[in-house]
């Protein structure tokens, strides 16, 4: 259904309605809308009052018209804080444009609800639409805007980012912080006055400042509170800013960071804002990320229950660049014999690829490390069963390379200025068509002459001075790997993509448009993964989560763990092994081929149903797990990651549970040794049948054994009896 409505001078409501969540756009006397209401589902009725309740009185000292936070901020009208316009024209005019509407356009069909609303600066010869559409499979809501050169002279764009305005009792904030091997670092903060401003000049998606904010009431927690959840799909320089003004208001503003002279739109050119998408929650922070979750699910490519993810070896921390055929053939037979179904060749078999300074951009097989080409490792991968994988850096050249020395002009920078290299290597122009031509056709020849189920497309520097035709070009540089990207898998549809930046550094809705798995972080430290992966999983569903059995001794932290916790930490995700499994015993090799038949068994519940972080009182654990869609299952990671202050660990309260459901728990075998440290274990371990209401196990929980720290349980419940269905999850 589509319904219209064109410009006058009066004011005008539209309300977009999914299964759980309504999203109500006022917009006053004709001008920018802003979004009045997000939150729990109401009827058109309710909605139409939303500008009446909502509208506000004037306090003195302040403009006779207060400006609305439009959904784009308009300093044009007054409003004080962020704008989400700025630019200007060559005489400088247009620097504060004021929009008025033309038309408004809904259209309702099964899968969204979206509105288009049109409007236009005259005066500034500008044209802007705003695009919100409420995704009714997930409740998420997707906002983009499109400004036009309506004018006859070129329009510089210095900012242009959408503004969410949210309610007074989102007190609080939860971002990210990290770093390279820490990646996802929750932090909360209280939402202050003025503003919070995280600026990503990196280039890619980054490792410090993933461009979402999740904003609640004070305190909330993983079941309780509003919160509302904003993430900007855009694997390039962000802008995330929240901003409580001093007249009581909020808002979000999200967007990309443009430098100086980056967008210059010539008359009749238009620019496109990335994509933020938002979830609502009525109940805590769980339902934002389920909400995440089931839109991301719900993309056609996003590997479903119909292609199980294969479990998978990566050869990186197994050889790094000594890549020899005997060894890695050694080495995939013992994968396959632990129950390995994906084989992935990483860093180290192109031409001289021998350490990190040299080769990036020559993208052939090194006759000295293989001189019969990947084709013999590949068949026998192939003939065990197994799929091959494939590490590729397609944006990277390093100066010591044949690509380089024919084509210098090829590189991202100022060639007025030293070359500024990062890990040895320069970022190549993929916005120069023969650049992106040459790259093109070298890993399409690779996937056409070899039989490659997936690449690992890893990125491993930020940009710097990324200059093309002699002005700023990261923004065109992100556009142009995403169009690279898209024709590979146009013309290989059949090959999955995991997106690798330094571990976690590209990790963003964007970029997993195109790709089936991210690279969470080059820390395979199982401890570290805990709190990597439980900040992850609140924007990523856990299929997607790259999370591997490291080595005894982990390489980036050098702290030893065993197979227990190790097996624990990677067991919920995407689940892989990055150890030379030929340094590894016999009985290490069983318990893995146990732990890797036991996660195929658990697959189609840990990669299709809710995702749970537990809260604890304590923080010394980390319980993390999933839940069934039709709550008939779970399984939940106990994890202990640090020393308890007290003595006797407190309950483990689950959530998410059918309340009138019985379930029975079992706590499946780890491998390694029993971590139990108690003088005798809790009461429930030494029965032969445990069973309880999910009610219970939710209010009064279960108590777990007294462990070291460093170890896990994993416990799985199941409910038993048909006439115990207690329905669908409801968020
Ligand atoms: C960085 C990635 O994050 C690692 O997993 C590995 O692929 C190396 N690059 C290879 O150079």
């Amino acid at each position: 259904m589509t319904k219209k409505s064109s410009g006058g001078g009066g004011g005008a409501t539209v309300h977009l309605r999914s299964p759980s969540t309504s999203i109500v756009l006022v917009s006053h006397d004709g001008g920018m809308p802003a979004v009045g209401y997000w939150g729990v589902g109401l009827d058109d009725d309710d909605a139409g009052s939303v500008a009446t309740l909502g509208g506000r009185p004037t306090a003195r000292a302040s403009l006779d018209v207060e400006a609305p936070i439009g959904l784009v901020t308009e300093s044009g009208r007054g409003f004080a804080g962020q704008p989400g316009i700025a630019g200007h024209r060559p005489s400088g005019d247009g620097y504060a444009p004021r929009f008025r509407h033309l038309r408004v356009e809904q259209h309702r069909t099964e899968e969204t609800d979206r509105v288009v609303w049109s409007l236009v600066d005259a005066f500034s010869d500008l044209a802007l639409d705003v695009d919100v559409a409420l995704c009714r499979l997930s409740d998420v809501v997707q906002v983009g805007l499109t400004l036009t050169n309506r004018g006859s002279s070129a329009y510089v764009v210095d900012r242009f980012a959408p503004s969410i305005a949210l309610p007074p009792w989102a007190g609080e904030l939860l971002t990210f912080s990290g770093r390279w091997t820490l990646e996802f670092q929750p932090r909360r903060q209280e939402w202050g006055p003025g503003a919070w401003v995280s600026e990503n000049r990196r280039g890619r998606t980054s490792h410090d400042r993933i461009p979402a904010v999740l904003a609640g009431t004070s305190g909330f927690t993983e079941t309780t509170g509003d919160v509302w959840g904003l993430t900007l799909g855009w694997s390039g320089n962000s802008r995330v800013v929240a901003e409580r003004l001093s007249d009581g208001r909020r808002h979000l503003q999200l967007g990309e960071l443009l430098e100086s002279g980056e967008v210059v739109l010539a008359p009749g050119r238009s620019i496109r804002t990335p994509i933020v998408h938002g979830a609502y929650s009525p109940a805590g922070l769980a339902t934002v990320s389920h909400r995440f979750h089931r839109f991301l699910r719900g993309r056609s490519h996003h590997p479903g229950p119909d292609r199980p993810r294969p479990v998978m070896l990566n050869t990186w921390e197994a050889v790094y660049f000594d890549h020899r055929p005997e060894i890695l053939t050694d080495l995939a037979s013992r994968a396959a014999e632990v129950g390995v179904e994906r084989f992935v060749l990483d860093d180290g078999w192109f031409l001289g690829r021998n350490d990190d300074t040299s080769a990036l951009g020559d993208w052939v097989v090194d006759p000295a490390k293989y001189p019969d080409g990947l084709r013999p490792l590949i068949d026998h991968v192939r003939s065990l069963g197994m799929e091959f994988g494939l590490w590729v850096e397609p944006e990277m050249v390093n100066p010591d390379s044949e690509l380089f020395r024919l084509h210098p002009d090829w590189a991202l920078h100022d060639d007025r200025y030293p070359l500024q290299l990062g890990r040895n290597q320069l970022v190549l122009d993929l916005s120069n068509s023969e650049a992106r031509d040459h790259i093109l056709e070298r890993i399409d020849r690779l996937l056409t002459d070899n039989d490659i189920a997936s690449l690992k497309w890893d990125m491993n520097r930020d940009l710097v001075q990324p200059t093309h035709d002699g002005r700023a070009g990261s923004r065109r540089q992100t556009l142009a790997v995403y169009a690279l990207i898209d024709e590979l898998r146009r013309r290989h549809p059949g090959v999955e993509i995991e997106s690798c930046s330094s571990g976690g550094g590209r990790a963003d809705f964007e970029i997993l448009a195109r790709t089936e798995r991210i690279w969470t972080s080059d820390s395979n430290d199982a401890l570290d993964r805990q709190e990597i992966q439980r900040g992850f999983s609140m924007l990523f569903p856990p299929e997607v989560m790259g999370s591997h059995i490291g080595p005894p001794v982990s390489h980036t932290t050098g702290r030893r763990h065993d197979l227990g916790i190790r097996s624990a930490s990677a067991f919920l995700g995407h689940l892989g092994i990055e150890w030379n499994l030929l340094t590894a015993s016999e009985a290490e090799r069983a318990e893995i081929a146990e732990l890797v038949a036991l996660h195929k068994h658990h697959r189609a519940l840990l990669h299709g149903g809710d995702w749970r972080r537990l809260d604890t009182a304590d923080p010394a654990v980390n319980v993390m797990g999933v839940v069934a869609a039709d709550r008939s299952e779970a399984l939940f990671v106990y994890a202990r990651v640090a020393s308890s202050q007290e003595s006797v660990p407190g309950p483990v309260r689950f959530a998410g549970l059918a309340p009138d459901r019985r379930y029975r728990i079992t706590n499946l075998t780890l491998p390694g040794p029993v971590r139990d440290r108690g003088i005798s274990p809790p009461a429930w371990m030494g029965m032969d049948e445990v069973v309880a209401r999910g009610r219970l196990l939710m209010e009064l929980g279960l108590q777990p054994p007294v462990m070291d720290p460093e170890s896990a349980l994993l416990l799985h419940l199941a409910a038993g009896d048909a006439e115990d269905r207690g329905g669908m999850s409801d968020d």
